[in-house]
């Protein structure tokens, strides 16, 4: 029986939705990192991130992130695997194709998110959370945190990490370009006055997220 997990609609509909809630993601994540940067120390960060880490709430919110970031990718690959079998046996793609040269590059910028996310998470969080590379710091007011600010700028002091991070932060930026408005598109909000708006709004979006993102290894770099 098709239903929301098994038909093709379906299946866009919980790429779309889990995308949305990336999109959100990825806006309080960088709110978070950027202070690394708007900040001469590294306090309003480790406090921000230890209330993400330790906050139950958050903890609950973080399982979601992962289930989001899982089914985003699963559906994403089923998607384009059934669609590359639908195509007919010897078809060729049309060259005056109508489709965007972002929308034409999903899959391989999504398999460069999935390199940084690999190489991100490892660099971080299973550092912090599962090695116990991060030391402790205590300040004025007798609170001690881990300091994740310190190991995020021992890495972005290493020139091959910064270039690493450089280049795959590009990937999403093209792989958000066309993953903002499609995401609308394919919950049906799609119409001639509304979607020239989420066009620009989806530029918007992924020119100041990537750029925010690409900005903090490379200050730290040169000016930490
Ligand atoms: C370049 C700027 C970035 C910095 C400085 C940064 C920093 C961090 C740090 C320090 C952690 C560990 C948090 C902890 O253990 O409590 C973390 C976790 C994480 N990062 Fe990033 N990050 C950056 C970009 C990104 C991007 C672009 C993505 C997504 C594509 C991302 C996805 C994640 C995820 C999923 C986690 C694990 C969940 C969490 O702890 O929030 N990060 N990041």
């Amino acid at each position: 029986m098709s239903n929301i997990f098994t038909s093709s609609i379906g299946k866009k509909l919980m790429m779309s939705l889990a995308g949305l809630f990336l999109l959100a993601f990825l806006l309080l994540h960088l709110a978070i990192n950027i202070t690394l940067i708007l900040y001469k120390d590294t306090e309003t960060f480790n406090r921000a991130a230890t209330f993400m880490g330790t906050n139950p709430v958050i903890k609950v919110m973080e399982v979601i992130l992962f289930g989001g970031f899982l089914l985003h990718m699963v559906y994403g690959a089923v998607l384009q695997v059934g669609n590359l079998m639908a195509r007919p046996k010897g078809y060729k793609k049309a060259n005056y194709s109508q489709t965007s040269f972002f929308s034409k590059y999903m899959l391989h910028t999504a398999l460069i998110i999935t390199i940084f996310l690999v190489l991100h998470l490892f660099d971080f969080w299973v550092k912090n959370k599962f090695l116990g590379s991060v030391h402790e710091i205590t300040y004025a007011d007798g609170e001690t945190y881990h300091n994740l600010g310190a190991l995020v700028l021992e890495r972005f002091k290493i020139g091959w990490v910064v270039v690493v991070y450089v280049v795959l932060l590009l990937g999403l930026g093209f792989h958000l370009h066309h993953g903002f408005q499609s995401a609308f598109q394919t919950l049906g909000i799609n119409h001639k006055s509304y979607t020239p708006v989420i066009k620009t709004l989806g530029v918007l979006y992924s020119v100041v997220v990537t750029t925010g993102y690409i900005s903090i290894p490379v200050y730290i770099y040169f000016f930490k």
